[in-house]
């Protein structure tokens, strides 16, 4: 029963033992704000996600640089002092016989407040407040992911995933919407991902062949045309997956709220996120990662046997339930428990999400215990 799912896969030049993968989530509380480093009780979430079977966890967002959070309680590896944080949550995946790659972060637009005051994007962005970074600071910025993907190989990781996705920093540049500049960084599509092909380029020279490198890239960013060409350009300079969400096109711009879907085409026989996906893995030959409510092992199982991708993503399930993976082995249930509620509680307090409150489980529980010092 889902032989497909269950076999393994070759990512670079790492095996995962199977095609499950619990794609980045960030909390409100991953990390501590002093240190950027992991939370234990998210340490523990995430041992207890590879304890539960499945074959590659992307760590949540993890900032190159301290201004570069979304929140102050991102991860982070902006200094060589926070390679040594992320050792145990490294070697706690793999003593489970997980893959880890962190997901390499700059929030661009949506730095709030609390983090930095200032805010920068490819160009001004009047409604949120963010003035067009110089050269300088794009190379500076290129330099700091190229940095922080070598600490991650230090502390453990398998690998690297950028953050291209979703109107972060990487996707503005990408974004012919959001990024008028005129140098090397702006105009042609090659241009708009250069920042990320030459962070690729200099993390390979630095981690070194046996190094995953990959991109979390909007499927549809502008087009779904032009997504396909950003992942080829990607897999050129030697991405080892591509990972694919949404981005920002016609149907979706900084504003949009987060869940609002982009339509797929009518023939396709699922949503537009994974849509994207289907249509990048149709012309690249590296693993492409899919995401978005899919939700059974069945519906996981028919994306791989129909070559619309090779690794599936279950980030909700996992949240809820840990053992999901082991759960579709053992025959118990082969799907979600999530709710697919309007807007998820994750993002802001997950002890609100119903399937917490059901099964009386509260991630941040010792938290509010230091806090209140109870
Ligand atoms: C609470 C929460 C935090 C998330 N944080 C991230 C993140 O840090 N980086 C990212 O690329 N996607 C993030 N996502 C999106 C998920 O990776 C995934 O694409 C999305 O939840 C859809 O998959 P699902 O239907 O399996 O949940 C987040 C989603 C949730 C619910
Ligand atoms: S809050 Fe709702 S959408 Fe989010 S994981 Fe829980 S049940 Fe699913």
């Amino acid at each position: 029963m889902y032989d497909a799912l269950f076999s393994p896969l070759q990512i670079g030049n790492h095996t995962v033992r199977n095609r499950f993968c619990f794609p980045s989530v960030g909390l409100p509380f991953d990390a501590d704000p002093r240190t950027g480093g992991p939370l234990e009780n998210r340490l523990q979430q995430y041992e207890a996600v590879a304890a539960g079977g499945t074959g590659l966890i992307v760590v949540g967002i993890t900032a190159v640089q301290k201004n570069a959070r979304l929140r102050t309680g991102e991860f982070g590896l902006w200094t060589d002092r926070q390679i040594d944080l992320f050792r145990p949550l490294t070697e706690a995946i793999h003593r489970h016989g997980a893959l880890t790659t962190v997901q390499l972060h700059h929030a661009g637009a949506r730095v709030m407040p609390e983090v930095c005051r200032e805010r920068v994007a490819p160009s001004p962005i009047p409604g949120y407040g963010a003035r067009a970074m110089t050269l300088a600071e794009v190379q500076r910025l290129r330099d700091d992911f190229i940095a922080a993907a070598r600490r991650a190989q230090l502390a453990g990781f398998d690998g690297i995933e950028l953050h291209a996705a979703h109107g972060y920093l990487l996707s503005l540049f990408a974004s012919p919407r959001y990024n008028h500049r005129a140098d090397r960084y702006g105009g042609s599509l090659e241009n708009r991902v250069r920042l990320q092909t030459e962070i690729l380029q200099g993390a390979r020279q630095v981690c070194g062949p046996d190094f995953i490198l990959a991109s979390r890239i909007g499927g549809n960013e502008p087009t779904y045309a032009e997504g396909v060409q950003i992942a080829k350009l990607l897999e050129q300079v030697g991405a080892d997956y591509i990972s694919v969400s949404f981005g920002l096109d016609d149907h979706y711009d900084l504003d949009t709220p987060y869940w609002r879907p982009t339509p797929a085409p009518d023939w396709f026989d699922g949503n537009a996120v994974t849509y994207g996906a289907s249509v990048v893995r149709q012309s690249v030959r590296i693993p492409v990662v899919a995401v978005r409510s899919i939700c059974t092992a069945k519906r996981g199982e028919w994306l791989l046997e129909n070559g619309h991708a090779d690794l599936i993503a279950y980030a909700r399930p996992m949240l809820t339930n840990p053992d999901f993976v082991n759960r579709i082995r053992n025959g118990v249930h082969p799907a979600t428990e999530c709710l697919n509620c309007g807007a998820c509680r994750w993002f802001t307090n997950p002890a609100a999400c119903p399937i917490e409150r059901k099964h009386g489980r509260d991630i941040y529980a010792a938290l509010h215990t230091a806090r209140d010092g109870t």
